[in-house]
């Protein structure tokens, strides 16, 4: 009987760390386990087109500090019915099952947020072994208390932010900047904390722009020349507005300006935030969850989701994480700690 043969991919918008845990799971397959290890290229697009790549250790060489994905990433959803793919003689989801079965697959590892889970648990219910692996610089995965990806997110975000400090300072200005998460405001809230932020507005919490300029009319007359203003992309503006204005940061700052009377400025983050070389934490998260990816294939445990509960590493049934955000609590203790700083969510008083 040849070697049992797995396959790897890296699904949804790419973040530090993806090849470090491709690194993991792919050494404990070849040392540990005496495994071949297959990539997909392009996430689920390699899966439904059958385009990989081999990843003997040579390939997995060199790659731990890399940003990005050496497999390439897409927001292919083969399970997303567009006409065009009803029409086909073969559907994305039974082009996935002949490949997996042509190829051999012992089991197939799905490296994404939430959609790729979502899919994930979608090939599980076909009868595919998979496991599920989260990443995410947003740390909304349902399930697992980190994901890898968001503190590399968090540092690269607090230390830009400590740079608008400076120019907020010498102009006397608003600075208002723009991290990202679409619905959940987790890099925003730590990000903020991390680099001294005076507000921080989340998705999870509805804020009044009275609010912000009347604290930020407070901090000015206190003597505070200056203050920053840190917003998740996510957050709500009025639908008549989305018009006139590029971005949530761009809304705040021309609002907070009219309101105040402060000369304001904003910065949008982008993908700054997920470029670039992992933090030591994340290599290490990716690296564990990479390697207990690969415990589950050998005890055959699919269907589940690598995580980490009370600060270990364990799995969850895709089952359960499939469908669901993990949002920030209104009553999280950092959002408490940060009031009690002085620090302003918008939505006091
Ligand atoms: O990786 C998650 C995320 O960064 C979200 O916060 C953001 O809204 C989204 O990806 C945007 O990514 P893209 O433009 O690559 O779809």
């Amino acid at each position: 009987m040849g070697k049992k043969r797995i396959g790897v991919l890296t699904s949804g918008g790419d973040c530090p760390g993806l090849n470090v845990a491709i690194r993991s799971l792919g050494k404990t397959a070849i040392l540990r386990y005496d495994m071949e290890v297959i990539g997909f290229l392009s996430g689920f697009s390699g899966l439904i087109n059958n385009e990989y790549i081999v990843l003997d250790e040579g390939r997995l060489s060199g790659i731990l500090t890399l940003g990005g994905t050496i497999l390439g990433t897409s927001r292919e959803k083969p399970f997303k019915n567009t006409q065009s793919e009803a029409d086909k003689v073969e559907s994305k989801p039974e082009l996935i099952k002949r490949n997996y079965e042509s190829l051999g697959l012992e089991c197939i590892i799905c490296i994404g947020g939430n959609g790729t889970q979502k899919t994930t648990h979608k090939l599980a219910k076909m009868g595919l072994n998979v496991i599920g692996l989260p990443k995410t610089i947003d740390n909304d995965i349902w399930g697992t208390e980190i994901t890898f990806g968001f503190d590399s997110a968090v540092s690269i975000a607090t230390e830009a932010i400590d740079r608008l400090h400076t120019t907020a300072n010498s102009h006397r200005r608003i600075m208002v900047v723009e991290v990202m998460g679409h619905h959940a405001g987790w890099l925003a809230l730590y990000a903020g904390l991390a680099s001294g932020g005076d507000v921080i507005l989340l998705p999870e919490i509805p804020y009044k722009l009275e609010t912000v300029a009347s604290y930020l009319e407070s901090r000015y007359r206190r003597n505070k020349p200056y203050s920053i203003v840190v917003v998740a992309e996510g957050i709500e503006i009025p639908p008549i507005m989305r018009e006139k204005y590029y971005s949530p940061a761009h809304y705040i700052a021309e609002s907070v300006q009219k309101l105040t009377g402060l000369e304001s400025r904003e910065t949008i983050l982008g993908y700054v935030q997920r470029g670039g070389t992992p933090t030591a934490f994340d290599r290490i998260l990716a690296t564990r969850l990479g390697c207990y990816a690969m415990e589950l294939v050998e005890k055959k445990k699919f269907g589940r989701m690598v995580c980490v509960k009370n600060g270990e590493i364990t799995s969850i049934k895709l089952d359960e994480v499939a469908g669901k955000v993990k949002l920030v609590e209104p009553d999280h203790p950092m959002i408490e700690e940060a009031r009690s700083l002085g620090t302003c969510f918008g939505n006091e008083g």
